[in-house]
Parts: structure tokens; C-alpha cells; sequence
């Protein structure tokens, strides 16, 4: 991989190379063994101009624990925010050496200008409507740990698909994976291209809960909401929303996953969060293991990860 930009560039091994290499990192990202060298004297740049809690963090610390050197960049406290240009940014950055930049953007398209103004590996960690393939990635991994082959598995993803990236890289790697996947969203929060994502489209969530091997429940994005796409939250938390008794309809060992950061009441009732919080805390843990992999096989060359790959 030169870089990763989005789960359409990648192949069914693409992805299945990252989830191995990602297994065996794993005890590092969860501080079961010590960090290994692999990276030692290569600078990582999280260049986050949208705000972030996990995805930064995360970045910050699987670049860490492979012992990256780490630049955190944001535009706030930046010159960005005194209007300097995305290219001059980015030159910038060039200039320092840095070995590869991790960007998130609330324009689709900035990671692929990146590549085009950088000689590095460009990560992305979310660009608008477009891809967030970590998250994609991570979140097949969670599953895939507790459902093994996810070949034939049965995935609802449900909300507000028309401004999720993570919907777009989800349903991409679900597909590389052979799960199948239904979309369950008001009408006016389904993308219009939809028919060409070779998902299923249910509006009854009731009636689909009980074939599902997971719920997969976005987050309501307010912030790139212009006007009204359903009457009220109580409406949207009655029709789409996942309480006790909806989950009850579903198979007893579903898993419930949310990217994170959750609207508790609106997506998800606070009880289910809570009953649920275990898997959703294992996709956060689990995010660091995968950026370790990406990183991993982006920057290391041949170097082995000895002390972890026996
Ligand atoms: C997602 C994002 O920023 O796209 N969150 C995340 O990275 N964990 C999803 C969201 O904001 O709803």
C-alpha cells in the first residue's frame, strides 16, 4: 500500500493482510507487551483540520507504539487559521521530512490533493461525506473477532447514511468480506446513488432485526445537516432508533456497533449504549491495532515485527 485513501483501492487480501497484521499487533495496542521499534526514527504527521477525539488519538498512539516520532497539527493554533493555503500547509510539512501524513478534512477529496502535493503515504482518517477506511477496517475487525469469516453474515447499518464517510467505507469492506448488508435510514438520509452500492434497502427495521448477525448504528451529523431531514428527534428515536425492545426482536448474541461519538436518546437509548458499551469500547481498542497495521505496512518496508509475530 502507497497509501489509503479509500476501501475502493484496496482487494479482499488488501484487507485481510491488514486485519492479520492488525491480529498480531493487537497485545501492543492493548499494552499486553511493550512497543516494539519497528518505526523508530520515522515522523508521522496527524494533519486533523475536523475535529476528532478517538481517530487522533488513536493515530497519536499506534504511531507511538510502533515509535514513530508523532507531529499532532490541527488547524486551530495553526496557520490555517490565519488563511494559509492547503498546499502551502502541506509544502510545509514536506520541508520537515515528515515520512507520512494522516489527514482528516471535512472536504471530500483532500487526502487524493495530498498525495498530489507530497511524495509521502497519506493516510486518511476521514474526508468529508467520502471514506473513513480505518474506521471501516476497524470495524470489520471487531466483527471478524467475534464472528470469525464474515462470508454470508448478515449486516443492518442503520441512520443517517447520506453524510456518513464511515457508512461508504463500511459497506465497501463489508462487500470485500462477503457479508451482506442492508440499509435501513429515513428516506431523505439514503444517498441518491444508492442503487449502485449492491446493498439492500429495507425501511421496516422491525421486520430485518431478527435475520441480522449485527446493528451497525450511525450517528446522526447534525453539523452537516442544512435544514430538516426528519420531523423531530423523538420521531427519528421512535422509527430508527435502537431501544430494549427493538433489540429484543434481534438474535440474542447480536452485536451492536456505533463509530462513536453516539447520540445517546436519538440512535441509541442510554440502556442499550450501556448493555452494548463492551463491543463498542473493543471498536475503539481495536482502531489502534489497525492503524498500527496500516502504518505498519505503509512505512516498515521489510522490517518484521519480531517481537510480536513469533
Ligand atoms: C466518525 C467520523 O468522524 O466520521 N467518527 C469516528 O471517526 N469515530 C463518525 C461520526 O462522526 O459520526
Amino acid at each position: 500500500m502507497k497509501h489509503l485513501i479509500s476501501i475502493e483501492d484496496l482487494t479482499t487480501d488488501d484487507v485481510v493482510q491488514v486485519l492479520d497484521t492488525a491480529e498480531a499487533l493487537l497485545p501492543i495496542a492493548l499494552r499486553e507487551r511493550n512497543s516494539v521499534p519497528t518505526l523508530r526514527g520515522k515522523v508521522v504527521c496527524n494533519l486533523f483540520l475536523e475535529d476528532s477525539t478517538r481517530t487522533r488519538i488513536s493515530f497519536d498512539l499506534a504511531a507511538k507504539r510502533l515509535s514513530a516520532e508523532v507531529i499532532n497539527f490541527s488547524a486551530k493554533g495553526s496557520s490555517v487559521s490565519k488563511g494559509e493555503s492547503f498546499k502551502d500547509t502541506a509544502l510545509t510539512l514536506d520541508a520537515m521530512g515528515v515520512d507520512c501524513v494522516v489527514v482528516r478534512s471535512h472536504s471530500a477529496g483532500a487526502p487524493v490533493q495530498l498525495s498530489s502535493y507530497l511524495d509521502v503515504p497519506i493516510l486518511n482518517a476521514g474526508d468529508g461525506w467520502h471514506q473513513h477506511p480505518t474506521q471501516g477496517l476497524l470495524d470489520v475487525f471487531t466483527m471478524r473477532r467475534h464472528l470469525g469469516n464474515l462470508k454470508g453474515r448478515k449486516v443492518v447499518i442503520v441512520g443517517d447514511v447520506l453524510h456518513s464517510r464511515v457508512a461508504r467505507s463500511e459497506v465497501q469492506a463489508l462487500h470485500l468480506l462477503g457479508a451482506e448488508v442492508t440499509l435501513v435510514a429515513p428516506p431523505t438520509l439514503l444517498p441518491p446513488d444508492v442503487e449502485g452500492w449492491g446493498v439492500t434497502v429495507a425501511t421496516d427495521l422491525d421486520a430485518i432485526l431478527p435475520e441480522v448477525d449485527v446493528i451497525y448504528l450511525l450517528r446522526v451529523q447534525r453539523e452537516r445537516m442544512q435544514g430538516a431531514f426528519f420531523p423531530s428527534s423523538r420521531e427519528y428515536a421512535h422509527i430508527w432508533g435502537m431501544d430494549a425492545r427493538r433489540l429484543r426482536l434481534a438474535k440474542p448474541d447480536v452485536l451492536v456497533l456505533h463509530p462513536g461519538p453516539m447520540n445517546r436518546g436519538v440512535e441509541i437509548t442510554a440502556d442499550v449504549a450501556d448493555a452494548h458499551q463492551g463491543v463498542i469500547t473493543e471498536q475503539v481498542t481495536n482502531g489502534i491495532a489497525i492503524r498500527m497495521a496500516c502504518l505498519y505496512l505503509m512505512l516498515a518496508g521489510e522490517a518484521a515485527i519480531p517481537e510480536v509475530v513469533a
